[in-house]
């Protein structure tokens, strides 16, 4: 039996990296997924292969308030409701904060904070009318510990991670349960783009387990949270990191 058969979930990103193996983690488990994305080449080559069905494409910005509201209410119209929602769009950049331009920090709260806000509340209204849902935000092991010329994006997550814990008060009387996965470092295109090779043999040698997680275990991990198996789990940030933040130096 599979675990979401005939649940409905958004996933925002869903084009690549940890997003597109979140959204082909639910579709394997018989759950019906609108990936939002704004990348037009991704969204072609996600038109190409997602499951009879099981995918819907939505080529998206999510920083644009009115096209997240369009691309969450044509999907819950098309397959009769909202079950689940995954908040796990980025832009990534990393800098000295003193050396950050004002169009990148935007940006990055654009796409990174206001985008989860923006879903949060498009979604929400949908999830109310279903009885109950679940919640995914992406946060990070970036707020555990200082990650070398991340503060901005350290500083959203952080935002994430008690937006999480607000968002699982105040819908947990709705049925709704709110958590986060915070990965460490998953090799994904935009995780290669502010990451040397270096910086990946030097996190993956910290870890306990001496590897690092993939983006098909977050995968896995986004199935349980939102499954039954986690009725009693809302508002916690689940690491998946190999145990890099528990390492001692
Ligand atoms: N990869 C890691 O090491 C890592 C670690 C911890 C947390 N995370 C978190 O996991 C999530 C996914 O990260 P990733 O590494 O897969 O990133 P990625 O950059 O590889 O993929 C991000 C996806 O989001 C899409 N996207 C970007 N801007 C968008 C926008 N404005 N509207 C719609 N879609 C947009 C991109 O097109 C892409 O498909 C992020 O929230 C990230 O912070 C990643």
């Amino acid at each position: 039996m599979k675990k979401l058969t005939g649940k409905t979930a958004v996933v925002t990103g869903g084009g690549g990296g940890i997003g597109r193996a979140i959204a082909d983690a639910f579709a394997a488990e018989g759950c019906k997924v609108a990936l939002l994305d704004h990348d037009a080449a991704l969204f072609e080559q996600r038109s190409a292969s997602l499951p009879p069905g099981g995918g819907h494409p939505y080529l998206c910005d999510v920083s644009d308030r009115r096209q997240v509201v369009r691309a969450v209410d044509d999907f819950a119209e098309r397959v009769g409701g909202l079950d689940f929602v995954v908040n796990n769009a980025v832009y990534f950049s990393y800098s000295p904060l003193a050396v950050m331009t004002e169009d990148v920090i935007d940006r990055m709260i654009d796409v990174g904070l206001k985008g989860t806000l923006w879903t949060m509340q498009a979604a929400t209204p949908h999830l109310v009318a279903r009885g109950g849902g679940a919640v995914v935000n992406l946060s990070s092991v970036a707020v555990s510990f200082a990650v070398r010329h991340a503060a901005v994006y350290s500083a959203i997550k952080g935002a994430i991670d008690a937006l999480t814990r607000q968002q699982a008060v105040e819908l947990g009387a709705q049925g709704i349960r709110v958590n986060a996965l915070a990965p460490g470092p998953v090799s994904t295109p935009g995780a290669r783009s502010v990451i040397t090779d270096e910086g990946w043999e030097a996190r993956r040698s910290r870890t306990p387990l001496g590897r690092l997680a993939t983006a098909e275990e977050v995968g896995a991990s986004a199935v349980f949270l939102v499954s039954e198996a986690a009725a009693s789990i809302t508002g916690v940030t689940l690491k998946i990191d190999a145990g890099i933040t528990v390492s001692g130096p």
